[in-house]
């Protein structure tokens, strides 16, 4: 069996994605020694996906680990605002952090009727020349003001058609069942099932 290295320093993420692909042995960039910042410059999270599980990769051969990668980029995507902030949702109030991301798009959306949105997230796997997309997408729309937690990014704000109550009011499992994440994490293990 192979080993997967999921190009994150993130353990809520790196823990999520055992739990779905329970069955493999996962590793994260410390377990490899994996330090350096990538640039994300891709316009998509798909774009932005690959850059970040190549570039893991390329260091993998570099060391002579026969290991394959899997990378993953999301974004909040607003239709009223044309897709914002999308690939910029990390950083959409600049540096300035999370709350003020959150107020950018309630202040942006004032007064805006049109409150659908979907969060996307792509899952990149590479290993010798093959490189294989999976996408994930959840739906519903912006409230007027934050519900439930705001510990993650625009949960607070993100009223979900399947849940019918925020990300924010919902409980890991609950959240993990229909999200963006989960959804392409899904797709992935369904995949590397029939070809691992
Ligand atoms: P990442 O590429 O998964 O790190 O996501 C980029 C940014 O999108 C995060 O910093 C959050 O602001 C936002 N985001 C992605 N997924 C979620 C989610 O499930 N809930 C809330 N915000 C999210």
């Amino acid at each position: 069996m192979k080993k997967i290295i999921l190009a994150t320093s993130n353990n809520h993420k790196l823990k999520e994605m055992r739990s779905i692909l329970s069955g493999y042995e996962v590793l994260s960039l410390k377990d490899i020694g994996f330090s350096a910042e990538i640039d994300e410059t891709g316009n998509t999270t798909e774009e932005n996906s690959e850059i970040k599980a190549r570039a893991v990769y390329e260091y993998c051969k570099g060391k002579g680990l026969d290991y394959c990668v899997i990378a993953d980029d999301a974004g909040l995507f607003i239709e009223s605002l044309n897709g914002e902030p999308g690939v910029h949702s990390a950083r959409y109030a600049a540096d300035h952090g999370e709350e003020q991301n959150r107020q950018k798009v309630l202040s942006k959306l004032d007064g805006i009727e049109n409150r659908k949105a979907y969060f996307e997230c792509a899952i990149c796997y590479v290993y010798k020349d093959e490189v294989k997309h999976f996408i994930g997408r959840t739906y519903g729309e912006i409230t007027k003001e934050k519900i439930g937690s705001d510990t993650f990014g625009y949960d607070c704000l993100f009223f979900s058609d399947d849940l019918q109550k925020t990300f924010g009011q919902a409980s890991e499992e609950e959240k993990n069942a229909v999200s963006h994440r989960g959804r392409a994490a899904v797709k992935f293990k369904n995949w590397l099932d029939e070809n691992a």
